[in-house]
């Protein structure tokens, strides 16, 4: 199916004052961001338009009780100019995964990809040309019910923007194995991509700082001894074989 988005566009581009040669990570907006709400059961109000703030109430339900979910992906651009994405579907499918388990309303597979696709065409000129730069692609969801008392929002807002960046290391990575702290256990929410996971990492990617380390790698909640995932980043082991 296709949806209707109203789209407004900037007349103050902020594009000619980004060094591609030279962009801090995360820091960077892109002009425009899509926006949508769930209002009533369903998903409307679909929309293009400037980035801007959005006033939120202090009860909001998202800072109280953090149904917050999000997903990240990159854009980058082929030898003729056009805008390419790595399996932006599985990202979809990731979301509404999240999306279950925070419970949370899920959202339609066609409306995630045709806002993406629209909005990095529309963005087309912020994906940097340099190798290793990308557009990196920020959906996330959140509560907007402005109510205290622990139960799931009725509405929430479903927010896509993009940023230039570059690479997010510039140097091999130094882990330190965490045997204290773990990130995700069976039967927890490690497995959906929640706000406040990322938040729960923060004192141990803190402490590995500390220590010399650039990020934590994250072992099994239970023996604490087999490799699980590395803080902002996979990890792949090659084993060579005699
Ligand atoms: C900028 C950035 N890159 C990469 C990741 C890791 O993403 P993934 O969950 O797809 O491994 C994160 C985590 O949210 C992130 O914020």
């Amino acid at each position: 199916m296709s949806y209707s988005f109203k789209i407004t566009k900037t007349d103050q581009s902020s594009l000619s004052k980004v060094d591609f040669n030279n962009i801090p990570f995360g820091k960077t907006f892109s002009d425009h961001m899509f926006v949508a709400d769930y209002i009533h059961g369903e998903w409307t109000n679909f929309e293009i338009r400037p980035v801007a703030p959005i006033p939120t109430h202090p009860g909001n339900m998202a800072w109280h009780y953090g149904q917050s979910i999000f997903e990240g992906m990159k854009a980058t651009k082929d030898a003729e100019g056009h805008a390419l994405l790595f399996r932006p579907e599985m990202h979809a499918k990731r979301i509404n995964a999240s999306a279950r388990r925070m419970c949370m309303p899920e959202i339609p597979e066609d409306l995630f990809l045709q806002a993406i696709h629209t909005l990095v065409d529309m963005e087309k000129a912020w994906i940097p040309p340099q190798t290793g730069s990308a557009l990196y692609i920020r959906p996330f969801m959140y509560a907007t019910d402005e109510t205290i008392g622990v139960k799931a929002s009725d509405t929430y807002k479903f927010i896509i923007f993009v940023m230039p960046v570059g690479p997010y290391y510039s140097q091999p990575v130094k882990l330190l194995a965490q045997d204290t702290y773990v990130r995700a256990v069976v039967g927890g929410v490690g497995e959906a991509k929640a706000s406040g996971n990322y938040a729960a990492s923060l004192l141990p990617a803190t402490m590995a700082r500390k220590e010399g380390y650039d990020q934590v790698m994250w072992l099994d909640g239970v023996h604490k001894k087999y490799i699980q995932e590395v803080g902002t980043m996979n990890i792949f082991l090659l084993s060579e074989m005699k």
